[in-house]
């Protein structure tokens, strides 16, 4: 048994207000929950991130996803592994299963299903012997703000990759989909997108990203440009990926954790081997990328 799904992350922040112009303006909606924010895209009735009030910034939980009334398996899964159950940390978010992994993070597991967004309704691109937008001027219509449609994944930071992996892997039952020994390991829930979590080597935890799926290229630069005109400094992208394949542009949040507009993520079969590697760098094609990109500036515990 694993779990299904990513549901959403929790990050504890000193100033709510200014999370949540930073997800605003980066095209999710937001509302009010207890003293805190919920982040939700348009159209799902999911939260996908919660802000939560505290001295700094940390990354507070991971939320993962099991079908509807298989919470109990999943208990007794944990039992007969002899994981130590906690209470929910606040009255924020009440319900599931807590745990800790080795880092000391907090895991809930819930019983809830993210349905697929609306299939993007983007005009086709021509390309080379199939011109199907025809009579069509797209700038016209190009110029649109970015809406991700879902959270697609996250990566933490860990003080010892392979032993989170392992974690991860027995307990949560997440599969390896590729890794770089002692750097970097993406895992999934099976098939579907090639990562919904991964672990980045650091000196201690904290989160490296949390990841969103958009429509379009268009609206993944124009994303990015609307948060450096509302003072965003640091970007990277346009590029794509090497693990996951994925088009991306990231943008730096007000702490120093990173939000990845993406699209074209590899998916992944039931028959995908997870494969060792050495020395690929983190793009096929992109900008320079800049040396904060590994930098975990959360708080050591
Ligand atoms: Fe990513």
């Amino acid at each position: 048994m694993r779990v299904s799904s990513l549901l959403h992350y929790g990050l504890q922040v000193p100033d709510v207000s200014r999370g949540g112009r930073f997800y605003e303006d980066f095209g999710l909606s937001v509302t009010e929950r207890g003293k805190g924010l919920a982040v939700r895209c348009d159209g799902q009735d999911l939260d996908r991130t919660l802000l939560l009030e505290g001295p700094d910034k940390r990354l507070h939980h991971v939320a993962f996803g099991v079908a509807p009334g298989a919470l109990p398996e999943m208990q007794r899964r944990l039992e007969g592994l002899g994981v130590r159950l906690e209470d929910a940390p606040s009255d924020e978010v009440e319900g599931g299963l807590w745990l800790r992994d080795p880092d000391g993070n907090r895991i809930t597991i819930r019983e809830e299903s993210p349905s697929l967004p609306c299939p993007a309704a983007a005009p086709p691109m021509n390309v080379p012997g199939d011109y199907r937008r025809l009579g069509e001027a797209r700038w016209l219509t190009a110029d649109v703000p970015a809406r991700p449609r879902r959270l697609g994944h996250v990566l933490i930071f860990s003080s010892d990759v392979a032993r989170s992996e392992r974690f991860y892997g027995r307990v949560l039952g997440l599969g390896v989909s590729d890794r770089v020994p002692g750097v970097v390991t993406f895992m999934n829930c099976g098939p579907g997108d090639h990562h919904v979590f991964g672990l980045v080597q650091s000196t201690h935890p904290g989160l490296h990203h949390s990841s969103w799926e958009v429509g379009s290229v268009d609206e993944m630069v124009l994303g990015a440009r609307n948060l450096a005109e509302r003072g965003s400094e640091l970007s990277w992208g346009l590029g794509r990926h090497t693990f996951g394949s994925n088009l991306f542009h990231y943008i730096r949040d007000p702490w120093g954790s990173w939000a990845e507009y993406f699209l074209d993520m590899d998916q992944i079969t039931a028959d995908w081997a997870p494969r060792d590697w050495q020395d690929v760098p983190t793009a096929v094609w992109c900008p320079l990328r800049p040396a904060e990109f590994t930098e975990n500036l959360e708080p050591a515990p």
